[in-house]
């Protein structure tokens, strides 16, 4: 199934051309959703009283048998009849006879391929919701996990200010979570049918367009025939906000592998989920994470070819269009895979409390918390930040050299204080000062992640409405 087969019934004289034209190879993915869309088709037009109650009847079954067939494994698809739309009538007629002949009155393949592809995109990114849903769980659950270590904060990549581990987490957790709703505002959008828009310039049937979104679960009904028909922005949509998703699932891969190198040494790969070397017998390889960086660049390129694939198109259905769906499907599969790796791969990493809190007591990271401290005894910051920046630059990155410095500075300008009675410059009471809403300190990382607890059920919600939207179509085709 999808595959060219070799079978010389060939509708077009010239071999060449079909060969070069025909998309079954790769559109025939689309089988499901065109069959729901045909049976909501067939019910528009008996309404239209183009079709008979019986006629109508023997039409959504045969569409149902086609279904059986398919999903069965028997059907070969034919590359002679071009695509995946004239397949199934083909298919159709062959079981029902001259009715079947019936099913494209009122109906052009520009308006069914839309309706075929926003259909799939929309169940696509219904899974995609749920996947990222998966992982934020995940992403949550580590971070209960490591309530309490601290890790060094980066900035430009050098120690910066020490953070909760948990916190670092959660960072991850409120990208995927803007993934999550420009996911599902894209899901709107392509969850409208273009059925009825015909060619390019609607049809003289009478087809009520709204029985057709109702029954396949759509928000409702494309304004204009010729828009319908020519764009694909949904799918360059869809390809953006799934492109953005996989740049942070890359920004995540790309700290795990950092953070798995013995110059790190923060996370211990899972043995069953990395690879070794074919010669080096000691290798332990983070090959998940480095693939899902790998096939973000991958999915970056598909968006590309959608948007240089609508760049220059005329009104209204162009055959460029369809090239859109080899992208668009690889963007899907991609994505998908990527996701479930990197949740199963997350859910095995185990973090290393130890490295990661020595290397927090490392490159004078509670710096600014001795200008702060300076500051909050009326010191004017730009001149504590003066002062002790100097005192970092005779440091010279020897943080028991800038503890005794400080100590220095602290009884030269405020006399009543010292370092040693602060406790001022450890990892772990400068992480507890930062207790502001979205910051680090353990309070504040709770309360953000009772946040994202409510976060994690209101997405399920959002979630359980557009699945059942999705399923419509199963219903449909499945009875
Ligand atoms: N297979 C085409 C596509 O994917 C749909 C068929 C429209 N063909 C046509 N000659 N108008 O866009």
């Amino acid at each position: 199934m999808g595959q060219r087969s070799t079978r010389s019934q060939s509708r077009h004289p010239n071999e060449e051309f079909l060969a070069f034209t025909s998309s079954v190879h790769f559109d025939s993915r689309l089988w499901k959703y065109d069959i729901a869309g045909s049976i909501a088709h067939v019910h528009a037009l008996a309404d239209a009283e183009v079709l008979s109650e019986r006629e109508l009847r023997k039409m959504v079954s045969g569409l149902r048998d086609v279904a059986e067939s398919i999903q069965g494994g028997e059907v070969e698809f034919d590359p002679a009849l071009e695509d995946v739309h004239m397949n199934i009538e083909k298919l159709l007629t062959d079981r029902i006879g001259a009715t079947g002949a019936k099913l494209h009155t009122g109906r052009s393949r520009n308006d069914q391929v839309a309706l075929d592809a926003r259909l799939m995109t929309r169940a696509v990114l219904a899974d995609v919701v749920a996947e990222c849903v998966a992982l934020q769980r995940v992403l949550l659950k580590k971070a209960e996990d490591a309530m309490g270590i601290i890790l060094p904060g980066f900035t430009h990549l050098q120690h910066a200010q020490p953070v909760l581990l948990p916190h670092h987490l959660l960072a991850y957790f409120w990208k995927l979570q803007r993934d999550i709703l420009r996911i599902m505002d894209c899901y709107e959008r392509a969850n409208i049918s273009p059925l009825g828009s015909g060619a390019l310039a609607g049809t003289s049937f009478k087809l009520d367009r709204c029985l057709v979104a109702k029954m396949l679960h759509m928000n409702g009904v494309t304004e204009n025939s010729l828009d319908a028909v020519s764009d694909r922005d949904f799918a360059a949509e869809a390809a953006f906000a799934l492109s953005l998703l996989m740049i942070h699932l890359s920004s995540l891969c790309e700290e795990i592998i950092l953070w798995s190198s013995q110059e790190f040494g923060y996370v211990k790969l899972p043995r069953a989920l990395s690879s070794g070397s074919s010669m080096m017998p000691q290798k332990r390889n983070p090959d998940m994470p480095e693939l899902i960086r790998g096939k973000s660049g991958r999915v970056v390129g598909d968006l590309v070819a959608i948007l240089t694939l609508l760049k220059s198109l005329p009104l209204a259905y162009n055959r460029d269009l369809q090239e859109d769906k080899e992208n668009l499907f690889d963007v899907f599969d991609t994505v998908e895979a990527s996701l479930h790796a990197l949740t199963t791969f997350l859910a095995e990493l185990e973090f290393d409390r130890v490295r990661m809190g020595k290397a927090a007591e490392v490159g004078l990271m509670t710096a600014t918390d001795l200008a702060d401290f300076l500051a909050t005894k009326g010191v004017p910051f730009r001149t504590a930040h003066g002062i002790v920046s100097e005192l970092a630059a005779e440091a010279d990155g020897d943080d028991q050299r800038f503890l005794e410095l400080a100590d220095k500075v602290l009884w030269e300008r405020l006399k009543d204080c010292r370092t040693s009675d602060l406790s001022l410059l450890m990892p772990a009471k400068a992480v507890e000062r930062r207790d502001i809403d979205g910051g680090t300190s353990n309070s504040a990382v709770r309360r953000q992640m009772a946040t994202a607890e409510s976060t994690i059920d209101s997405n399920s919600k959002a979630l359980k409405s557009l699945r059942s939207q999705v399923s419509s179509v199963d219903r449909l085709v499945f009875g």
